[in-house]
């Protein structure tokens, strides 16, 4: 069955307020939910309350036992005759078989909840969509002893005993919601609190709520926390609006966390770390996660989204703001080439692959499978596009007026971009095109010299997707800038160009040397550029350019260029990135962070995305060897930048941060040098590290490796990391991306490992999902990895729906491959529709996958 956006219907009924009553239990928890219902405008149709898996037990109207009610499918249908009634239902649930882990389900122990985007009617009877907002009031009854903390949405108002070891709590949110912001959470925790004073003076109790062992790890989010409720302030103006923020880790989740109205739920790999167990890029994520959940209470919660075809009007906005709000935390170029990479490595292949769709799709089976890196990150690129198309202050003045005019309702993305439109000054009719055409615009700049003239020409064209073969320019804000390629200076101020046609022509005049482009500054739009640069121009740019974004990229292209041109000829012509690279380490003036960054080489993914027909085993070995020879011509510069990003002691700054991160990219060039010594040098970090950053690049080094180090530093990492859940998905994970012949056997293994399991996703997602992006080992010639991949996916598509359709991608990616890779591909995502019982998750994804 498939949802469209254009059949989008208001609620026949809404209802403004819900009390639910809950009697607490793993086995058996019953729910009552009183719902005062009002029609919304003149019809006679019934009252559609959806469920998920429930069967009512009692039925009341008005006090009454109900009428004439009966189930249509999984959904309730009552028939009413007033305009308002008091409707409400008693059903039982049983949390601890969820192992979907939608609704409420139990995880180590305690009870909580996950209800985006359609879970809350896996707990009562609702009309269960965004644009039908409700004040809740909560009560709810457990054993003391299990279940010592009661949390819900809101404010605590009272709380007593039941008598019988049992105890109560009742919550009230005075904010109108959508159900899908509904939560509570049961359990034996306790809270590392602080306190927040908001712009206005208001005192905000904050609690950051975890088992009592993990207490130690939750300072960093707690902090970060802050940070965030005080950006918001500074750069949106936003202002706290309850008593209570408080914020639950739990082991078992479907994906990072949620951002249920005061009431937080996490995975805790986004929440616990010390410098024992979290790496910096644990540190990073802990710090941007909270910052997204906490953003969307403004964006997603006061604002909230009509229906789900909405759902990037709060997500591409709150990663925007998360985004920002880390770039000013530390090195913004640094997190902008996070970013970038991030969008690269996820939203670029599914923009060009059969699971393709716009930033606001036109249709779905299954809604979870849009929680996409279109959804989120291209989203997120859209309103980057309109800040800089509008400029801070009037970007800031259409937010404004948007929080201001769709306060308490759920809105659309036309609804914001109208915004921008009369707080810009600016007509974004053509701009409304990022939001129903898919596939990534390539532009072509190509820059001829004429005596003292330049002439740029630009064109674009859109690729077509499914559904979508032919596509219409977009409006493309791309900064640039010329260089002397002579001099280095700057021959022009930066420009914005809004590229709107097929194609555009420039003149530049007066031009004393032979320039050189610089074009799509800070990744101003998210395109894939090609131009006529030389290897020359882009090692130029790598040095010279004065964004340093752009010169990261220009480095990145010159890396690109260069290992395309070894697979595809055989050799490698390594000059010009080998000199490239040396003058990057060498130069003094640059952060550690930035140099890190840019002396890594493109992925083996990224490299085979830019081919017509991808060859793993060519790509990988053109990538060894230019490893090789960076490693073996760079060496003594590789061991004076390992040496000079040692530290004392671990701390947490963004100076530390990056010479951790240039220590292990050095490390990894000594180790591809083959010098003798290289194993011994990371074991010795690996021994001494006194945090998991090191400890873990050593690790991944070593793993990569032949030496006799390497079952020794795997074996004393698990000895020492037993019983911690996110240090042994770690350990998974390094051996699922491991380098080496042997990977995809030593997966197979792993699976089978003691401490394997597919009913936690993180432990799920560190083998599976980080086995099937090793390109090399996943695509094993033989099929196994297909094989290997669609049997996990199988089994886990029967506890965890959600989890499993996400792990589909990769298999999806065989019309890249050669024809016998891609029919042992297309033979296992056919095995999979044809299992029977498959979820209409697994279905939508596999399908589609393989049109
Ligand atoms: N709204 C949550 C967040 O991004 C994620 C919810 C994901 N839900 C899902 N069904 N995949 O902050
Ligand atoms: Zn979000």
């Amino acid at each position: 069955h498939v949802t469209r956006r254009e059949d989008y219907r208001a609620p026949d009924w809404t209802v403004p307020e819900i009390a639910l009553d809950f009697d607490l239990d793993p086995v058996a928890t019953r729910v009552r939910a009183t719902l005062l219902v009002e029609r919304s405008g003149a019809h006679d149709r019934p009252l559609v309350l959806n469920g998920d898996g429930l069967a009512a037990e009692s039925v009341k109207v008005d006090g009454a036992e109900a009428e004439g009610w009966r189930m249509d499918g999984p959904d309730l249908v009552i028939p009413l005759a007033g305009d308002a009634h008091e409707i409400e239902t008693v059903v039982t649930i049983a949390p601890e078989r969820n192992t979907q882990l939608q609704g409420l389900y139990a995880s180590s122990g305690m009870l909580c909840t996950q209800c985006e985007a359609e879970g809350f009617r896996r707990i009562t009877f609702f009309p269960d969509r965004p644009d039908v907002l409700s004040k809740y009031k909560v009560r709810m009854a457990a054993d003391k002893a299990r279940f010592p903390v009661l949390l819900a949405n809101g404010d605590p108002i009272a709380q007593g005993d039941a008598g019988d070891g049992r105890h109560w709590a009742e919550w009230h949110d005075p904010f109108p919601k959508p159900s899908y912001l509904f939560a509570l959470v049961a359990g034996d925790l306790v809270a590392n609190r602080g306190v927040f004073t908001t712009m206005r003076g208001r005192k905000v109790d904050l609690g950051i709520w975890v088992r009592a062992g993990d207490l130690p790890k939750t300072d960093h989010a707690l902090h970060a926390l802050k940070l965030s409720m005080a950006w918001d302030e500074t750069v949106y103006g936003r202002e706290y609006d309850l008593d209570v923020f408080n914020i639950v880790a739990v082991d078992d989740f479907n994906f990072g966390a949620m951002e249920n109205k005061g009431l937080n739920v996490f995975n805790s790999r986004y929440i616990l770390a010390d410098p024992d167990t979290a790496t910096d890029y644990d540190y990073d994520a802990i710090a941007a996660v909270v910052a997204h959940e906490y953003f969307h209470n403004w964006s997603g919660n006061r604002v909230t989204c009509r229906d789900w075809f909405q759902l990037s009007l709060k997500e591409g906005f709150t990663v925007f703001r998360d985004q920002s709000f880390s770039g000013d935390q530390g090195s913004k170029a640094v997190k902008r080439i996070e970013d970038v990479r991030g969008l690269r490595a996820s939203q670029f292949p599914e923009d060009a692959g059969p699971l393709a769709h716009s930033v606001r799709p036109d249709e779905y089976i299954e809604i979870s499978n849009f929680y996409t890196a279109t959804i989120y990150n291209k989203g997120a690129e859209v309103i980057r596009m309109m800040s800089t198309i509008l400029g801070r202050e009037k970007f800031r003045a259409a937010t404004d007026l948007y929080f201001d005019r769709f306060d308490g309702t759920a809105a659309t993305c036309e609804d914001f971009v109208r915004c921008m439109e009369e707080a810009g000054g600016v007509d974004l009719t053509q701009f409304r095109r990022w939001y129903s055409q898919a596939g990534t615009p390539r532009v072509s700049a190509n820059l001829a010299q004429e005596g003292g003239r330049a002439r740029l020409r630009l064109a674009q064209t859109v690729p077509p997707t499914p559904g979508q073969p032919a596509k219409e320019p977009m409006v493309l804000p791309l900064r640039l800038k010329l260089f002397g390629g002579i001099t280095g200076r700057p021959m022009c101020d930066e420009q914005l160009v809004l590229l709107k046609d097929a194609a555009h022509e420039m003149l530049f005049e007066n031009l004393s040397e032979p320039p050189v482009l610089s074009i799509n500054r800070g990744f101003s739009a998210p395109v894939i550029v090609e131009t006529n640069r030389t290897a020359k121009d882009l090692a130029f740019l790598s040095a010279h350019d004065d964004d340093p974004f752009a010169r990261y990229e220009a480095m990145q292209q010159l890396m690109l260029d260069t290992l395309v041109a070894a697979v595809t000829s055989g050799k490698g012509e390594h000059a010009a990135v080998i000199e490239a690279v040396r003058n990057t380490l060498l130069d003094s003036a640059l952060d550690k962070a930035f140099v890190a960054e840019a002396v890594l080489l493109p992925s083996d993914s990224f490299i085979g995305d830019q081919m017509g027909m991808v060859d793993p085993d060519a790509i990988f070995a053109a990538r060894e060897a230019l490893r090789a020879d960076l490693g073996t011509a760079l060496e003594s510069e590789w061991r004076a930048a390992y040496d000079g990003a040692q530290a004392n002691r671990f701390e947490y700054s963004p100076a530390a941060k990056g010479a951790r991160r240039l220590k292990t990219v050095a490390l990894g060039y000594i180790a591809a040098s083959g010098a003798d010594d290289a194993a011994a040098l990371a074991f010795g970090q690996f021994e001494a590290a006194d945090n998991m950053t090191d400890r873990q690049g050593a690790l991944t080094t070593l793993v990569n490796g032949n030496s006799d180090k390497r079952e020794a530093a795997l074996a004393a990492f698990y000895q020492r990391y037993q019983g911690n859940a996110l240090v042994l998905d770690k350990w998974f994970q390094t051996q699922a991306l491991s380098s080496r012949d042997d990977a995809a056997q030593a997966v197979e293994a792993l699976a089978a490992h003691k401490d394997f399991t597919l009913a936690n996703p993180n432990r799920a997602r560190a083998l599976i999902g980080a086995f099937s992006v090793n390109q090399r080992a996943f695509h094993d010639p033989s099929g196994r990895g297909y094989r290997f991949v669609a049997d996990q996916l199988i089994a886990l598509d029967r506890l965890n729906p959600q989890t499993a359709a996400k792990l589909v991608p990769p298999l999806g990616r065989w019309k890249r491959f050669d024809p016998a890779r891609a029919a042992r591909m297309r033979a296992e995502l056919e095995r999979i529709i044809a299992t029977p019982g498959l979820s209409k998750d697994m279905f939508e994804q596999a399908s589609k996958s393989l049109d």
